[in-house]
């Protein structure tokens, strides 16, 4: 299927993201002054947005990569793995993780656990989709982009099934009928 049928509708176009993310990092640089402020990115999907927003921190922070798949090359979310652990210590470090998308939160709560553990002096999350997720697991995150229906994404950093990381705009996925799949991805 050709991207033109696959990707829907732009949700939010590649200068919508630049202007909400240059927001959110003058509101970190704001809250994290006096930190001592790790960012842990969450590979693949919040590469772009990680990189994007630290450089819209003025304050002299660290960044680390975790990887972690909880849907594989799927839209069904099974139990999260870790693919690559965190390099640096994060012990007394003021430790903010950024993530694409919250949904059902059970990757960041379980990232998160992870962290805590780690003796961290404190740990938020930062998400540029949250999801509207009725099942939910409860994860508070600091710092929201935007608020979105469940329908699957992918654009900005964002994948389908591996595919269109590397496009600027944020899309809606459509699932043509012969897929079995619903709007957000899942299986119907
Ligand atoms: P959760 O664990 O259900 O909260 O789902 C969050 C994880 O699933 C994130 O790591 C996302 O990368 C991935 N994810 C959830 N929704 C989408 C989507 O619409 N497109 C691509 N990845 C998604
Ligand atoms: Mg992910």
């Amino acid at each position: 299927m050709s991207k033109r049928e696959e990707l829907a509708r732009v949700l939010f176009t590649e200068k919508q993201i630049r202007r909400r993310v240059q927001q959110m990092g003058a509101d970190v640089t704001r809250d994290y002054a006096a930190c001592d402020l790790m960012v842990v990115g969450v590979l693949k999907g919040a590469a772009t947005f990680t990189v994007d927003l630290t450089r819209a921190i003025n304050l002299p922070v660290t960044i680390d990569w975790v990887a972690a798949s909880t849907y594989g090359r799927g839209t069904t979310p099974g139990t999260p793995r870790l693919l690559k652990d965190l390099e640096e210590d994060v012990s007394n470090r003021d430790v903010l993780v950024v993530e694409d998308i919250l949904d059902s939160g059970v990757t960041l709560s379980w990232l998160m656990n992870r962290i805590r553990d780690r003796s961290p002096a404190s740990v938020h999350c930062c998400v540029l989709l949250r999801k509207t997720c009725p099942l939910a697991v409860s994860v508070q995150p600091r710092y929201v982009g935007f608020d979105i229906t469940a329908h699957w994404v992918a654009g900005y950093g964002i994948d389908y099934a591996e595919r269109y990381r590397n496009l600027g705009d944020l899309y809606e996925v459509s699932f043509p009928v012969t897929t079995g799949r619903d709007a957000t991805g899942r299986e119907a």
